[in-house]
């Protein structure tokens, strides 16, 4: 695959994840949009770059669906069609369900689910019409299996899986390829970003987060992810795979096993 020729808008590049793909892809020598909230989060990504001229900011809030398609026009006049999107940008929760407000879990779905959908509707078109596109979302382990003080996390990224699902099916013939990507712990600050049961963040680091893998890493082998087409690629330590493969495998003890797992 010859980044050269691509141009990659990423959601969520302003931090974590988000951040180290597009210090990857800037390395294999694509064109970047980073999307954020963020102005100088962002623009200090883009100063981090190799190739700094060679890439755009876009600020956005992908909770304002309403918003999207002219955010998505505007990616398109700063940088030509986009040929890889990226929705990566998500936010957590760490909060019981029986204590948390459901205005924190419309929020999670709003951006987690809704946000990814919409910039995804927005960009399809002109994939569809140039026969050539990839769509690319973070989704999680927690898209497969659920854990406490996540729910609307966990929903969030169960309800990408249904709807990406489907999309790729519907694509296949048209040039456009979907792949989910399913991370493990990564260290970044998304539990200090994670929302409690009020809806402020947390401001905590959890030590799974802190001793999570490298976010370069994780980047490099989305990166790899991408080139290949995959259509789901999971990316963790044991740790997690085996979660998920007790989930699937043996799901009344991991049932009873998954009574006791928090956040730590
Ligand atoms: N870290 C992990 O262990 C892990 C594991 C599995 C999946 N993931 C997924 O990986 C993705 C990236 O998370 P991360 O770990 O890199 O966390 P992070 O460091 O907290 O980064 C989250 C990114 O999302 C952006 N974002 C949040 N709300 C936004 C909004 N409303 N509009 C636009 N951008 C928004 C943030 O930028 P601004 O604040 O500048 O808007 C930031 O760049 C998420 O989808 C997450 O669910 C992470």
């Amino acid at each position: 695959m010859d980044w050269s020729q691509r141009t990659v808008l990423i959601t969520g590049a302003s931090s974590g994840i988000g951040r180290a793909l597009a210090l990857e892809l800037d390395r294999r020598g694509a064109h970047l949009v980073l999307a954020a909230r963020r102005r100088e989060a962002l623009e200090a990504v883009r100063d981090s770059c190799m190739a700094p001229e060679r890439h755009q900011v876009l600020v956005l809030d992908v909770e304002d669906a309403a918003a999207l398609p002219g955010k998505a026009a505007e990616a398109e006049r700063l940088a030509g069609p986009i040929d890889i999107l990226v929705n990566n940008a998500g936010i957590s929760l760490r909060g019981l369900i029986v204590e948390t407000d459901i205005a924190v879990d419309r929020r999670i779905m709003e951006v987690n689910y809704f946000g990814a959908v919409a910039l995804t509707k927005a960009l399809l078109p002109g994939m569809i019409a140039r026969g050539d596109g990839h769509i690319v979302v973070v989704s999680s382990i927690v898209g497969h299996i659920s854990t406490p003080m996540r729910s609307a996390y966990a929903a969030s990224k169960h309800a990408v899986h249904g709807f990406f699902d489907a999309l790729r099916a519907e694509v296949h013939d048209k040039g456009v390829r979907v792949t989910l990507v399913l991370p493990g712990y990564v260290a970044t600050d998304i539990s200090l970003h994670a929302l409690g049961p009020d809806g402020n963040p947390t401001g905590q680091m959890d030590t799974n987060q802190a001793g999570g893998m490298a976010p370069g890493l994780c980047a490099r082998r989305m990166a790899d992810a991408i080139e290949r087409g995959r259509a789901e690629v999971i990316i963790s330590g044991p740790y997690e795979r085996f979660g998920r493969w007790l989930g699937r495998h043996l799901p009344a003890l991991f049932r009873i096993i998954v009574r006791r797992e928090r956040p730590k």
